[in-house]
């Protein structure tokens, strides 16, 4: 591939984006969980961002906003979720692109923490660690190596402490349990 960039979302995108979801994924979760995170009151387009190619979207990585909540405190964080590549681009390091445009774009706005639920041979390249040694539990049943967090600034996981909440679109996509990408076979 010659070269491709990375850009915010616009709304001529969303059947492209629902596509490569598609696409990627081999089934329709993720896809329809874009946008109903899209059509909810919590969506950001800052941090929806599009891998275009020769005018293709070939990727594309969400930043949903969770809460970290303990019986005292309520955090604001952001999901990694979902991050896809089309299938014919997977390897070239698209999605590695739109982890670091995406994780810089998220610094820029002033959110300090990402947690995302993945591959642990992937995410940690990236920076992310095992949440639950930093004191963050799931709300659901996930292995510790998939459930990891990223502190965007050095203090930003300290005396943090709780379970994540996520938007109310996530409950369809988490209860069949096709949410929790598991799988660690690397297609490259
Ligand atoms: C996972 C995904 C986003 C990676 O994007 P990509 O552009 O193909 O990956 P990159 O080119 O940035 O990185 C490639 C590297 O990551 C590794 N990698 C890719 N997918 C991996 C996986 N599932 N598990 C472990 N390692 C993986 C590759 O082995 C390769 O390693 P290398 O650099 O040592 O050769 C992409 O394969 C994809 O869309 N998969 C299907 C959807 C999915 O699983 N999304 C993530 C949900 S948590």
């Amino acid at each position: 591939m010659d070269c491709f960039f990375i850009r915010q979302e616009i709304p001529a995108d969303i059947p492209q984006i629902y596509e490569v979801n598609y696409q990627a994924f081999a089934h329709y979760d993720e896809a329809r969980l874009v946008d109903a995170l899209r059509d909810g009151n919590v969506f950001n387009p800052e941090l929806s961002l599009v891998a275009v190619h020769d005018d293709r979207i070939i990727g594309h990585i969400l930043f949903p906003p969770i809460t970290i909540e303990s019986p005292h405190a309520v955090t604001p964080a952001l999901a990694l979720a979902p991050l896809v590549v089309h299938p014919e681009y997977q390897c070239l390091g698209v999605g590695a692109a739109l982890i670091e445009e995406g994780l810089s774009v998220c610094r820029t706005l002033g959110h300090r923490i990402v947690v995302v639920i993945g591959h642990p041979g992937y995410y940690p390249r990236h920076g992310f660690r095992p949440a639950r040694v930093k004191g963050i539990e799931a709300p659901f049943t996930v292995d510790n190596d998939v459930f990891m967090v990223l502190a965007l600034d050095p203090g930003a996981l300290e005396g943090i402490q709780g379970t994540v909440k996520y938007p109310a679109a996530f409950d369809a996509i988490v209860g069949n349990g096709t949410g929790k990408c598991i799988s660690v076979h690397s297609p490259c």
